[in-house]
């Protein structure tokens, strides 16, 4: 299990770099060629490009989502201007964001719904003034959709869960109880992560004795739902949590502690959060998912460029279709990362996703020093 994990970690780095530098050359090519004939056909060679991320409860967007979007689309179009908005968990907030971006004139929506389902008003008032709609992150559902760009969310939900049941089963633990924190119900990725680590979990012996969805992927409501869990099946019955992310982890293991619960159970996440990470180093956490966001957000910006200049995507960079309800949307899907403390050094590390510098401060510098994590 280690080494598989250690083993996905350089393949699936390489192939993002890979997308991402074939893309960058076709991008290239199209910006050098496409330059001329766009300036010949009097057409403009940039746009404004609209980003609307769904929450701020979640780290990664504004500290990586927007960050490496931004700056790759700076980089590829000196005529581009970015309309950013954060909708803070709120689906009527976004709507109105999306509005006001096509006022403002956006000409291509980079979207990552609050409400998969509700955002679909969102695609069909774009289509109405012929503006492409690229789904961020997570599948808008039932609508016109132009590209998905996202992970293999349910593998994440299967990593998560295999983790977990081949801990309980290495430890002499693979009958006992566990507790089920899940996403979002508004959230099409909390569906597939959940349906993911149910199709291991179910019929591995465990047993699953309390279960919750997290509306907003809440720390404090996961907090409270694992203080229930606690108080009705026992603190000592509970040999695992199912979270399912790393904000849901951090609420679990608040009300564990709070509850004197020691030593404390694995426990799963998503996202390799900084907090995350060095928790999963002190052994508070047992693993989390890596899911590299630059090649996710830098790919997207690509996209949104080749989309404001009217062009198609380079050959190669849509590697599947996921179907929304309406329709298979072109899709590019990269791969997720198991990350435990074996393997934190060669993924996260390595990628520069955090440095020794920022995981390895105060009471963090012992369990970097264990896993060999050192700054330079
Ligand atoms: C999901 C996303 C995860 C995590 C979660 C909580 O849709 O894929 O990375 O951020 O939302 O916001």
């Amino acid at each position: 299990m280690r080494s598989s994990f250690t083993r996905v970690g350089t393949p699936v780095a390489l192939a993002a770099l890979m997308l991402l530098s074939s893309a960058c050359k076709s991008e290239k090519k199209e910006t050098a060629a496409g330059g001329e004939t766009a300036a010949k056909a009097g057409v403009a060679a940039g746009g404004k490009i609209a980003l609307l991320l769904p929450e701020s409860k979640t780290a990664r967007y504004e500290s990586h989502d927007r960050v490496h979007f931004e700056r790759k689309v700076k980089e590829l179009c000196a005529d581009c201007e970015i309309i950013y908005s954060n909708a803070d968990q709120d689906a009527s907030k976004q709507q109105n964001q999306a509005e006001a971006a096509l006022t403002n004139g956006a000409k291509v929506l980079v979207l990552d719904p609050v409400d998969s389902a509700s955002a679909s008003a969102i695609v069909t008032r774009a289509r109405q003034s012929k503006i492409p709609v690229i789904s961020y992150d997570r599948l808008i559902v039932n609508a016109d959709v132009d590209y998905y760009i996202s992970f293999d969310n349910e593998k994440v939900g299967k990593l998560q869960g295999q983790a977990l049941v081949d801990k309980l089963k290495a430890d002499g633990k693979g009958t006992g109880t566990i507790v089920m924190i899940n996403g979002s119900p508004t959230d099409n990725n909390a569906k597939l992560f959940k349906a993911g680590a149910h199709s291991v979990i179910d019929g591995s012996g465990l047993q699953v004795g309390a279960e919750y969805d997290t509306p907003d992927w809440s720390p404090d409501k996961a907090q409270q739902q694992m203080e229930q869990a606690i108080t009705s099946l026992g603190k000592d019955k509970i040999v695992g949590v199912y979270a399912a992310n790393d904000g849901t982890a951090g609420g679990a293991i608040a009300a564990m502690k709070a509850a004197g619960v020691s030593p404390l159970p694995p426990v799963t996440g998503q996202d390799a959060e900084l907090a995350a990470i060095q928790r999963v180093l002190a052994g508070e956490q047992f693993m989390t998912v890596y899911k590299a966001i630059k090649p996710e957000a830098e790919t997207a910006a690509e996209l949104a460029v080749t989309l404001v200049r009217g062009g198609t995507p380079a050959p190669g960079l849509v590697n599947g279709k996921v179907n929304n309800g309406q329709k298979d949307v072109p899709s590019i899907l990269l791969k997720p990362v198991a990350v435990t403390k074996e393997n934190v050094k060669s993924t996260i590390v390595a990628d520069g996703f955090w440095t020794p510098e920022q995981l390895c401060v105060g009471a963090y510098k012992d369990a970097c020093a264990v896993a060999q994590i050192q700054a330079p």
